[in-house]
């Protein structure tokens, strides 16, 4: 008989309660950041409007969070220690849309199954109870005076697990989890005041906070929370707000997310997919952008029963839930306000005054002159100064100067605009290459005559592979036998442009380029072509074709970012040059 198929046991029978807490233990307190957690919800959803903690040893030693909550009577404090005991719930019903942090009945239990745990509580000033408990059992109970509220200290965690104990991480490593986790649950309740020691030593004290942006000031800093750009966005009864990182900035610190569903942190990988997709086109692949996001939803679509220490959701239907997160964020990622910034940008706190409007507001001006794309560098020549063409009213534009034929610059509201014409006129290519693509209209321009173009096997590869989208992107090239092109006709995006160097500068730089999904495919060609096709650093521009550039980037969805990760426009504010003068 094999080792394996020898019954080891031949009873069954119904584990000791200590154990069973132990091991339901291990679901909920896995080290000391959980015990962190459960601990703070409680005292949130004690209505505590001000938590104290403070930890030693990483939490390995103690870990004492006080609160000015609700309290409880003696009898509460003693029962609050067994399992299942819970005042958030009474019935399954009342599961659905539940508000509180809380529902479970579990963590306390839990908690003190493998620690040396006391309580001191009391439910008004004065008379309270002390309730000392280990290794799941409660040793005695006390009458002492306090405060209203809750002191719950967990000592010497997983003293009886010695298993556990041997996988907890260094002092370092288990403090940087609780700071986390303190940090996460101050996002979510930005009302209550929160203070937090180390060893005794000062490590957070965050004031109540009104706006999601001052709280991050107080526990990231200023710099790092004023960079941020607003999120706010309704649909139905999904309402997505927060603020999320510049593309400019994305990938050059350390990255954070922080996603709250109905002021509950969860991880949500498809929620983060969302918000990250929203960023597609503005930054290069791999690089993946900080993210703060509240989601608000109807209690009845979501379901937060489906993990025990409550770390997940589930959606109902999550589709049209990371649809609204993915628009709000892309909503946000569309002003020019939006572009990299020199210096800090200011914001003036909700407090005081509202948030400041973006100077160009992409969504209301759209609707305004139409938008002379195809019009954009018709007409010109640099040895002739081009009449005022197709370009837009100069009432809407503001003066633009070119600088190193490379830059145009303007001033509004905030401070001054440098654009990047090439990246600009790129994003605007790119743009209406992606229409052409999913519209299917080809604005093209047959050539006098043909154009034959000798490649090498490579490049014939890369257009045999891309052969449908050049077509539907407006060329007609036919094959010539061998490797040779005939180009009859292409897109004319403006006088400058070089059907040739195009053509084979974008196969150039598709060889290689290996099968990836349908959609990254018309992007890859569309970004590639937008980039050969788009005018050059160097090449001067007309007052009108300056014009005609603002106005076309103005009516992208993303104007302040190129196809590449780079921005397209560079704001040097006001209140940054103010400084550099000495004047603030
Ligand atoms: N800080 C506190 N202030 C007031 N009451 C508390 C506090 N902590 C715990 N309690 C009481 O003890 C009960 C048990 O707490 P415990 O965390 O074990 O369960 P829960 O919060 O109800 O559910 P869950 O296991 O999902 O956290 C709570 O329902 C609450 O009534
Ligand atoms: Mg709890």
């Amino acid at each position: 008989m094999s080792v394996a198929s020898r019954p080891i046991f031949q009873r069954i029978a119904l584990l000791p309660s200590a154990v069973a807490d132990q091991i339901a233990a291990g679901e909920v307190v896995e080290r000391p950041s959980s015990v962190v957690k459960e601990l703070f919800e409680n005292a949130l959803d004690a209505g505590a409007t001000a938590i104290d903690l403070a930890i030693e040893d990483g939490g390995r030693q103690s870990i004492r969070v006080s609160d000015d909550g609700s309290g409880m009577s003696r009898d509460d404090a003693v029962l609050s220690l067994e399992r299942h005991a819970t005042s958030k719930i009474h019935s399954a019903q009342d599961l659905v849309g539940v508000r509180s942090f809380g529902f479970r009945g579990e963590a306390l239990a839990a908690i003190c199954s493998v620690s040396q745990l006391e309580i001191e509580t009391a439910l008004d000033d004065g008379a309270g109870t002390l309730v000392r408990a280990a290794g799941g059992r409660v040793v005695d109970v006390t009458p002492i005076a306090r405060r209203r509220g809750t002191t719950i200290r967990v000592a010497r965690l997983f003293f009886n697990a010695p298993a556990r104990l041997k996988f907890l991480r260094g002092t370092r490593s288990e403090w940087r989890a609780i700071l986390d986790v303190v940090g996460g649950m101050a996002l979510t309740r930005r009302d209550v005041r929160v203070t937090m020691t180390h060893d005794g030593k000062p490590a957070l004290a965050l004031p109540a906070a009104l706006s999601l942006r001052e709280r991050l000031a107080a526990v990231y800093g200023a710099e790092f929370a004023g960079r941020l750009l607003e999120v706010d966005d309704v649909l139905g009864t999904t309402h997505v707000a927060g603020l999320v990182e510049r593309p400019a900035d994305a990938g050059t610190a350390t990255r954070r997310v922080f996603i709250s569903v109905n002021g509950r942190a969860v991880r949500d990988v498809g929620l983060v997919r969302a918000a990250e997709s929203a960023y597609r086109s503005t930054i290069p692949a791999g690089v993946r952008p900080t993210l703060f996001l509240d989601v608000v939803v109807a209690g009845d679509v979501v379901d937060v029963n489906v993990h025990p220490a409550k770390a997940e959701v589930r959606f109902r239907d999550r589709w049209p839930i990371e649809r609204v997160v993915e628009n709000a964020v892309r909503r946000a990622l569309g002003n020019f306000e939006s572009g990299a910034t020199f210096g800090r940008t200011v914001w003036p706190s909700p407090a005081t005054a509202p948030v400041v409007a973006p100077p160009v507001d992409v969504e209301a001006l759209n609707d305004k002159a139409p938008t002379p794309n195809d019009g954009l560098f018709e007409r010109d020549d640099d040895s002739v100064p081009a009449p005022p063409v197709v370009s837009p009213p100069a009432a809407d534009v503001p003066p633009l100067v070119q600088l190193r034929r490379m830059y145009l610059m303007f001033e509004h509201e905030h401070g001054v605009v440098l654009i990047d014409q090439h990246s600009a006129h790129e994003r605007v290519l790119y743009e209406q290459f992606m229409r052409t693509i999913d519209d299917g209209e080809q604005p093209a321009q047959r050539l006098l005559f043909p154009m034959t173009l000798h490649l090498g096997p490579a490049e014939a590869d890369a257009f045999e592979r891309h052969r449908d989208l050049f077509e539907r992107l407006g060329f007609e090239i036919e094959g010539f036998g061998g490797h040779t092109l005939l180009v009859r006709a292409v897109p004319m995006p403006h006088p400058r442009f070089d059907p040739e160097r195009c053509v084979r500068e974008t196969l150039a730089s598709l060889t290689g380029d290996r099968e990836t999904g349908a959609h990254a495919r018309h992007e890859r060609l569309a970004a590639t072509v937008a980039c050969k096709a788009a005018i050059k650093a160097g090449d001067a521009l007309s007052p009108g074709e300056m014009r005609a550039l603002y106005v076309a980037l103005r009516d992208t969805t993303l104007p302040a970012h190129d196809v590449h990760g780079r921005a397209t426009i560079v704001q040097l504010t006001w209140d940054e040059i103010d400084r550099r003068f000495g004047r603030r």
